[in-house]
């Protein structure tokens, strides 16, 4: 973390998790036990049916509010999806956009992803651009290549006073839901060299002020050690999040002193 330069976000992504009314829950009982986060900003992306139950239960906390994915046009014939006025009009602030799952299941790309970065800007939102390697690339050794077209490709045609709006999520896919946490080295390598990325396309005061995540089981136990990295400014979590106690206890590691 560098506090001076950025912002710290610790961020819960709920996938397909929670009803409404269990979203409610989560907010009470986090309510009981959320510390005044001085340091860090904490967000919860949720399922877009819950959006308005979200926004509703962490009205009075310091708690914002995101969606997990939006469609890149602005209306029309696109049965099921979402725009990013819609989000906006209902209150959301951030927007996660290419997370691995989006792309392996959903067959995003990084040309749908720069379409949705694009769109999320265009309606006012910060959207949070998830980059990642898989196993078999890392052990090719091509992690540095791929993340440089993919935060390359994210950020095509983006403004430089666009890209203050941008968070950047480096999630590489083997540590997703895996229970396997890159190393605090392996993770804060990649952050560094995404920052490096930016200060090619963006110069360096711009590369200095974004903040980049890092995501892939995260929890109480590694929070503290990964944060310490100078390039990594907070979470991206998903099954860690959707405990009280232990999103709180990741809040805490990012706001120590
Ligand atoms: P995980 O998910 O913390 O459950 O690994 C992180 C993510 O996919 O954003």
């Amino acid at each position: 973390m560098n506090r001076r330069y950025r912002k710290t976000i610790i961020a819960g992504n709920w996938k397909m998790n929670k009803t409404a009314s269990e979203t409610k829950q989560f907010a009470d009982e986090l309510k009981t036990i959320l510390p005044r986060a001085k340091w860090c900003d904490v967000l919860v992306c949720v399922p877009s049916v819950n959006i308005p139950a979200a926004l509703r239960a962490f009205k009075d906390m310091r708690v914002t509010v995101g969606a997990e994915n939006v469609f890149y046009e602005k209306n029309g014939a696109y049965t099921g999806e979402v725009s990013a006025d819609m989000l906006k009009d209902l209150g959301v602030k951030y927007v996660i956009i290419g997370h691995s799952e989006r792309r392996q299941y959903f067959g995003e790309t990084d040309i749908t992803v720069n379409k949705k970065v694009h769109a999320a800007l265009e309606a006012g939102l910060h959207p949070i651009v998830c980059v990642g390697e898989s196993l078999e690339q890392r052990e090719l050794g091509v992690t540095m290549d791929l993340i440089s077209l993919q935060v390359k490709s994210a950020l095509a045609g983006v403004s430089a006073e666009k890209l203050r709006k941008c968070v950047i999520a480096y999630e590489p896919v083997w540590a997703i839901g895996t229970g396997r946490t890159a190393t605090p080295e392996q993770a804060g390598e990649v952050c560094t060299f995404i920052r490096a990325t930016i200060r090619h396309m963006y110069g360096a005061r711009i590369a200095r002020s974004i903040t980049i995540q890092y995501g892939g089981s995260m929890n109480p136990g590694n929070a503290a050690e990964l944060l310490a990295q100078p390039d990594i400014d907070g979470g991206l979590i998903g099954g860690a999040a959707l405990k009280p106690d232990q999103f709180v206890a990741i809040i805490n590691a990012a706001n120590q002193e």
